[in-house]
C-alpha cells in the first residue's frame, strides 16, 4: 500500500487521508462486481482509507453499502483497523415516514440496517446526511450522541447543513460531549458557497473538520466534457449531472482554467483538487471515480507545487 498524507479533522485526535473515496454513484446491482472491487481495492491501494458510503447509495438505495460489505469481509477484514468508514441517513431511501428525515426512529433504523449491511460492528464516522426542518434539531442530535453512546459510530458528522444549523449542532453535540466531527459540505472551483457562506470560517472557530464533495462537479473539473459528452460518461446517464450543464458558459470557463492546468503541467482535475485542498479547513476531498485509472491520475494532484496567488487570482476570474 502507498502512502497519502494525512491531514487533521478540525481539533480532533483524527486523520483522514487527504483525499477520501466515495460510493455514490456507479456502485450497486446495475455495475459488475468486479469492477467496482478493483476500484476500492485501488483506491485503498493508493493510500485512500476513508472510505465514505450512505444507506441511500446505489442504485438500488442500500445496494453499495452491501457491495462494500462484501469487499470488507472477502479483502479487507484484515485491515478494518486501518479504515475509516463513514455511513449517513437521514435522506429519503423509500415511502415511509421512518425511511427519511432526521427523527431518532429514522436515523437509528437507518444506522443498524448500514451495520448490518457493512458487516461491521461499529462505523468510524456517522453523519445526518441533511437538515431536516420538520424535526427538532434536540431529537436529531440527540440521536446523533446515542450512536456514539451505544459504541455503534465512533464520531459524527453533518452534510448539507446550513451554517446558522450547523453552528447550532456543533452547539448541542459538544454540550452533551460528543464533538462534531466533521461537516461535509459540495465545494469546488465550480461552487464555492462554503466560503461565501462562512462555513469553512465556523470550522476554524469551531475546531470540526470539513470534508468535501463533489470536488471535480461529478467530472465537469476534468477535460472530458471539452468537445461534448463522452459514451459513458456521467452526464450521459446519472439523473445528478445532466448534459445542460455543459452550456457555452462552462465551457468557456474550463478552457480558460484547462489552460491554466496546462501551464502548470498538469491537468484541470489535478488542478481543481488542488485547490479545494488549498484550504487549511479543509481535511479531506471526497472524490468518485469509474475507473482505477482516474484514481491513479487523481492523487497524483498531490505532486505539484502550491497555486501562487497570481494562479488563485486567475481562477477568482474565470467567472466572470
Ligand atoms: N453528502 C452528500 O450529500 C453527498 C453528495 C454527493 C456526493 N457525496 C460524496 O462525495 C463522493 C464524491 O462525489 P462525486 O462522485 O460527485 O465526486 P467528483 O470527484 O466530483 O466526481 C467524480 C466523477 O468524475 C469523473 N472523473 C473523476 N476523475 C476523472 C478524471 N481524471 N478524468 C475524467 N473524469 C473523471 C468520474 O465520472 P464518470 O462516470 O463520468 O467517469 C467520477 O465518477 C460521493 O461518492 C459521495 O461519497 C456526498
Amino acid at each position: 500500500m502507498s502512502s497519502l498524507p494525512y491531514r487533521r479533522a478540525g481539533r480532533s485526535g483524527l486523520d483522514l487521508s487527504a483525499f477520501s473515496f466515495g460510493l455514490w454513484q456507479k456502485f450497486g446491482t446495475d455495475y459488475p462486481y468486479d469492477t467496482q472491487r478493483e476500484i476500492v481495492l485501488h483506491a485503498f491501494e493508493l493510500g485512500i482509507t476513508h472510505f465514505d458510503n450512505a444507506d441511500r447509495y446505489g442504485p438500488p438505495h442500500r445496494a453499495a453499502q452491501q457491495f462494500f460489505g462484501q469487499v470488507l469481509r472477502n479483502d479487507l477484514a484484515a485491515h478494518r483497523d486501518e479504515l475509516i468508514l463513514s455511513t449517513k441517513a437521514g435522506n429519503p431511501i423509500g415511502a415511509s415516514p421512518y425511511l427519511r428525515g432526521g427523527s431518532r426512529k429514522s436515523l437509528l433504523g437507518s444506522l443498524d440496517h448500514s451495520l448490518r449491511d457493512l458487516g461491521t460492528d461499529y462505523v468510524d464516522i456517522f453523519y445526518s446526511h441533511s437538515p431536516d426542518p420538520g424535526t427538532p434539531l434536540d431529537e436529531t442530535v440527540g440521536a446523533l450522541v446515542s450512536a456514539v453512546q451505544q459504541g455503534k459510530a465512533l464520531y459524527i458528522g453533518i452534510s448539507n447543513y446550513p451554517t446558522d444549523r450547523a453552528r447550532e449542532t456543533a452547539r448541542l453535540l459538544r454540550r452533551a460531549g460528543v464533538p462534531l466531527l466533521v461537516h461535509q459540505p459540495r465545494y469546488s472551483i465550480l461552487d464555492r458557497r462554503p466560503e461565501t457562506t462562512g462555513l469553512l470560517e465556523l470550522a476554524g472557530d469551531e475546531g470540526f473538520g470539513v470534508v468535501v464533495y463533489s470536488p471535480l462537479a461529478q467530472g465537469l473539473l476534468t477535460d472530458k466534457y471539452l468537445d461534448g459528452i463522452p459514451a459513458g460518461a456521467r452526464a450521459q446517464n446519472s439523473a445528478f449531472l445532466k448534459p445542460d450543464a455543459i452550456d457555452d458558459a462552462y465551457r468557456k470557463r474550463v478552457t480558460t482554467l484547462n489552460k491554466l492546468a496546462a501551464q502548470r503541467g498538469q491537468s484541470l482535475a489535478q488542478l481543481a483538487l488542488q485547490w479545494v485542498l488549498r484550504r487549511p479547513e479543509v481535511t479531506s476531498a471526497i472524490i468518485g471515480a469509474s475507473s482505477a485509472a482516474q484514481l491513479d491520475h487523481n492523487v497524483r494532484a498531490l505532486d505539484f507545487p502550491a497555486l501562487t496567488g497570481d494562479e488563485l487570482a486567475i481562477i477568482d476570474a474565470s467567472d466572470e
